[in-house]
């Protein structure tokens, strides 16, 4: 028995274009499951498309536009992957936006110090990485409930759990930087969100677990290569594809006994 099997599972990745959400969704179809990518960036879509077309059946897969902040946009979304699949076993709340400080702001104010970091960047990160994230979890919820099953797997962070080291941020160069404070503030309410499910359908076959992904590999510079792997008990970076074991357990049986729960794939990050 394959307790790992997700062959016709139906799984929803949201932000399925960006880094993370594409490699996952690649492993799922390479697994036999049938996955909807949804991503807010449109102008990416075609090129999606055309590249699963030459890897993958096309009736396994659907590439969507979606906003989950918006409760129109996830409702097409939801309507347009019922008519293709008929269900939805699993859903992965990908989705989220890391605000980028202005690395060349030539003031002396530093905006990505917390005492001046723009309260609007917060509010941003908050409706989409925390507003965007329940409202397609409830839309999709009430799907599950009609299905009588379901399957939620939340993408958190390491600063789900710690703070940064911002000494991981410093190059030694003239202004200092610093991981400001809005991707920490709205990805810290992951964990409880999950347990917030988790224990509120516990009775309706719906799981809902965390994955804890950290620092995934994409070309970053030598001086951040260098930072990294100082701090790492690994000593270096996650390779993209060494995330699809730790989701294929989560979206599988393998992990029937687990809700609630978050499931660290750090490197070891935060184990000292
Ligand atoms: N990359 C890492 O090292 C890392 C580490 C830990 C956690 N994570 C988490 O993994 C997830 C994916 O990160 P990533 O590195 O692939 O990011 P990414 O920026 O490459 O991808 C995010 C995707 O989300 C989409 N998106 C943004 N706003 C949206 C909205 N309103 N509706 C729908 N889609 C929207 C973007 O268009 C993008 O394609 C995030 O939740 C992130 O917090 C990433």
């Amino acid at each position: 028995m394959n307790f790992f099997d997700i062959q016709d599972k139906v799984i929803l990745v949201t932000g399925a274009l960006g880094l993370i959400g594409k490699e996952i969704s690649c492993g799922f179809l390479s697994q036999g499951a049938k996955v909807v990518l949804a991503d807010l960036n449109e102008s990416a879509i075609p090129g999606v498309q055309a590249d699963l077309e030459s890897r993958y059946p096309a009736d396994r897969f659907l590439v969507l536009p979606l906003d989950i902040t918006r409760e129109e946009s996830i409702g097409h979304c939801i309507s347009n992957i019922i008519s293709a699949f008929g269900r939805i076993d699993v859903l992965i709340n990908n989705a989220a936006i890391d605000a980028k400080f202005d690395k060349e702001n030539s003031s002396n104010i530093n905006p990505s110090r917390f005492e001046h970091y723009p309260i609007d960047l917060l509010r941003r990160s908050v409706e989409v990485n925390l507003t965007g994230t329940v409202l397609i979890t409830q839309h999709v919820c009430r799907q599950m409930l009609a299905q009588g099953q379901g399957n939620i797997i939340n993408v958190a962070s390491t600063y789900s759990l710690v703070a940064p080291n911002q000494s991981l941020y410093d190059f030694g160069e003239g202004i200092k930087n610093f991981k400001p404070i809005d991707y920490i503030a709205t990805k810290s309410f992951i964990p409880n969100f999950t347990r917030y499910i988790a224990t509120f359908y516990s009775k309706d076959n719906i799981r809902c677990n965390a994955i804890v992904p950290h620092g995934i590999y994409n070309q970053h510079d030598e001086k951040f290569l260098v930072n990294f792997s100082k701090m790492s008990p690994l000593g270096r970076m996650c390779e993209r594809g060494e995330l699809n074991g730790p989701f294929t357990f989560l979206a599988s049986e393998a992990s029937s006994y687990m809700t609630g729960s978050v499931l660290v794939v750090d490197g070891g990050w935060t184990a000292w």
